[in-house]
């Protein structure tokens, strides 16, 4: 309430004193014309009386001036009008004189005008006459000060009445435009901190900053909470589970404060004009979401492919920004790549050579000798990016990523053989006989023998692309642990299998129905399905397992629903192109075959969906389905089971994912036996809630232990081992 006084009070004197001055202005304005119109009078009265006077004056006519002073007193109506003699004495006079006496002898004939000596208040003009006497008119000053008087007067009416108004509307305004809010924003925040941000934030816009501000603090404390309750809960268990935070301070310690640099093609955000204004995006790709929550753990540096059409905008004279827009925790460094590179590395050799050739999805590859060019000198072009990077960093622990950069390794410990160098390979590899079809063959493995740490998914992937060197290249496998050595280097071939963050999502999970409604469905089962469309996905065959499903249990129709977000990708490519038609086409031949009016059983939402938008069906779906033919781990499962759900769904997991090695509970298939696959569907719908719970919390619990922030560890664990810049740079064989 103080605030309020102050404020109304303030705010009112504020007022008096601009009305007072007004007012003194306008009184000051007032009194001046006013005397002006009364001395103009004046004068011209006393004119006329002198001319009348000379006359009479020079006769000695006293009758005469005492008649014509009446006269002129009754017709003009001035106080008082007086002749003077020579000697001072009034010769003639009428009116109230009230003390006047002559005026002081003067040589200037003009007339004169001034206040009178003393009340009342009157303007007395005189004139001289010529035979020494002179002529006086008095004029009734008073109503000169009533009229100023009656300005104050009103002056102090407005002056109450503003008050009054004031002070009412600044009650007002502060109660409902602050206390209001601030009263609500009390009551969310209490609500915030208890339970973390379940309701909407007031909707006042004088307080929405403050709100976005607390949402983030209570997000931060819910996390640090979470991690707290965590960490006691493992110290009671005598284990110990990695975090972000663990991870940030076991980074440190093992890479004695040392940066990361992390290279991929893809960035984590994406800057984009939309209507005029520049959006952030975030990708869908399996790559950032495992690799992004360490660069924000531990900060660093990641450089990639500047693809967005706004990213230009946005970066500083090097070509970096901070990210995440929102929470600045590390810098992104970008390339940029001309369109033929981008095509000839990206699109050509990239995703139309190595990609079909390391999955196994029937996809021819394509190699063309203009592809490896641009691939070669895209490489080359990453490397001077990440080389003055880190330049003058002795000793960078520098992460690569993925099949577009097969030769960076070599290039950058060439240049900086003090660099700790690791290449993660994000794809499953093949089988000697499969990988020696590529016409590069030699190059690529050369190039990745660079690394001293090489990392992929799975043992078998290790051990093919170790077959595949011990075909191929001069060189000298130890099996035993698992490392290449070639021209005196020694690379480690290990298996990370990679994971995904615990959940961030807080709150009651969005209800299905509310979500269907959102994308124009009905049901009340919710299978979902969530891709970058892409052949080796096993789209096509997941739809078929849904038609199967379907003709075989009627009693599901109306009730199932089927939701796929699918997030267009590569589509300069044909396949890329056709597949997504052909899922489309299929979509429509199942929804025209079973659909009625008020429900279809395929709805496909294409397009880029939000991180958060993706998390709200995770949460409200009841089954996922995973039916890549080839997939190096696929993290689709993995969020599906980290997602914060109240209740246990069910996972159908293609059994050629890197991920079904590790979610062994969940439904595992053969995506293209589509009869199987439309059992396990019939399967997850029907399961018994005490076996729906047992397999997820066993799902659960291998998901927590085996999160991003333990394969970040070990990443890092194996590359602080290595000695940079000795000629034996392995390192040490480890039990695990
Ligand atoms: O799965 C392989 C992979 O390169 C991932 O690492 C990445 O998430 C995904 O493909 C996305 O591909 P792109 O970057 O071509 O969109």
């Amino acid at each position: 309430m103080r605030i309020t006084v102050r404020l109304a009070v303030s705010l009112v004197l504020a007022a008096a004193g601009v009305s007072s001055a007004w007012t003194y202005s306008q009184a000051r304005r007032e009194r001046r014309l006013l005397t002006q119109e009364l001395d103009r009078r004046g004068t011209i009265l006393t004119e006329t009386l002198r001319e009348l006077a000379v006359p009479l004056a020079a006769r000695g006519d006293d009758a005469g001036l005492a008649r014509m002073a009446g006269r002129l007193a009754r017709r003009e109506k001035p106080r008082a009008v007086a002749i003077f003699g020579k000697d001072g004495r009034a010769a003639a006079s009428a009116g109230a004189l009230d003390g006047l006496l002559a005026p002081p002898p003067t040589a200037d004939p003009e007339p004169r005008c001034a206040a009178s000596a003393g009340p009342p208040a009157a303007r007395v003009c005189t004139a001289p006459l010529p035979d020494g006497g002179a002529v006086s008119v008095v004029y009734d000053a008073a109503p000169i000060d009533a009229r100023v008087r009656e300005l104050w007067t009103h002056g102090f009416w407005r002056l109450l009445v503003q008050s009054l108004l004031i002070v009412a509307i600044t009650l007002w305004i502060v109660r409902w435009d602050l206390l209001a809010p601030l009263d609500q924003m009390a009551a969310w925040m209490r609500q915030l901190s208890a339970e973390g941000p379940a309701s909407a934030p007031p909707t006042s816009t004088l307080l929405r900053p403050l709100a976005s501000e607390a949402v983030r603090l209570a997000k931060r404390l819910g996390e640090a909470r979470a991690a707290a309750e965590e960490e006691a809960r493992l110290r009671h268990q005598g284990q110990s589970t990695w975090t972000a935070e663990r991870l940030k301070e076991h980074a440190r310690d093992r890479l004695q404060g040392r940066p990361i640099f992390v290279v991929a093609n893809r960035e984590p955000y994406l800057h984009v004009r939309r209507g005029g204004k520049i959006e952030v995006l975030q990708p869908a790709s399996g790559l950032v979401t495992g690799v992004e929550p360490i660069l924000r753990a531990c900060g660093g540096t990641w450089v990639a492919h500047g693809a967005g059409d706004a990213d230009r905008e946005v970066v500083d004279a090097l070509d970096r920004v901070r990210v995440p827009p929102e929470e600045p925790l590390y810098e992104l460094k970008r390339v940029w790549l001309t369109k033929e590179e981008e095509d000839g590395y990206y699109f050509g050799f990239s995703n139309e050579g190595l990609w079909p050739l390391c999955h196994i999805a029937h996809a021819r590859p394509s190699f063309r000798a203009e592809d490896w060019r641009q691939y070669q000198a895209a490489n080359r072009k990453f490397a001077e990016a990440l080389l003055s990077e880190i330049e003058g960093v002795p000793e960078p622990a520098v992460l690569i990523q993925d099949y577009h950069f097969a030769l960076l390794p070599r290039m950058i410990k060439e240049a900086r053989p003090d660099a700790r160098v690791s290449l993660f390979w994000h794809i499953p590899w093949p089988n000697p006989e499969a990988f020696g079809i590529c016409p590069w063959q030699r190059d690529i493995l050369d190039g990745m023998l660079g690394a001293d740490v090489l990392g992929f998914h799975i043992q078998n992937h290790c051990n093919n692309f170790l077959e595949t060197v011990d075909r191929t290249l001069e060189s000298r496998i130890d099996w035993e642990r698992f490392s290449v050595r070639r021209a005196g280097h020694e690379t480690l071939v290990r298996p990370y299998p990679i994971s995904v963050a615990p959940s961030e999502a807080t709150g009651k999970p969005p209800s299905k129905a509310d979500l269907l409604k959102e994308a124009g469905a009905t049901g009340s089962i919710v299978a979902l399905g969530v891709d970058r469309i892409d052949y080796t996905k096993g789209i096509a065959e997941r739809l078929l397992a849904v038609e199967r499903f379907l003709e075989k249990n009627p009693a599901y129709l109306g009730r199932f629903v089927f939701v796929e977000l699918g997030a267009p990708s590569r589509t300069t490519i044909p396949r890329y192109r056709e597949l997504g038609e052909e899922v489309a086409r299929e979509a429509d031949r199942i929804n025209a075959r079973f659909g009625t009016r008020s429900w279809k059983p395929v709805v496909l939402q294409i397009g880029q969906h939000a991180r958060r938008e993706v998390e709200r069906w995770y949460r409200a779906a009841d089954v996922c389905l995973v039916t890549s033919l080839h997939d190096g781990m696929n993290l689709v499962a993995k969020e599906f089971v980290a997602s914060a759900r109240e209740e246990p769904g069910v996972l159908i997991l293609s059994r050629f994912t890197g991920a079904a090695r590790e979610l062994r509970d969940a439904l595992i298939v053969n995506p293209y036996d589509i009869e199987r696959t439309a059992g396990a569907l019939l399967e997850a719908v029907e399961m018994e809630p005490a076996e729906r719970e047992r397999r997820w919390s066993s799902m659960r619990e291998v998901i927590r232990e085996h999160n991003i922030y333990r394969w970040g560890a070990r990443l890092i664990d194996d590359l602080a081992r290595v000695r940079p810049g000795s000629a034996s740079s392995a390192p040490q064989a480890e039990a695990r």
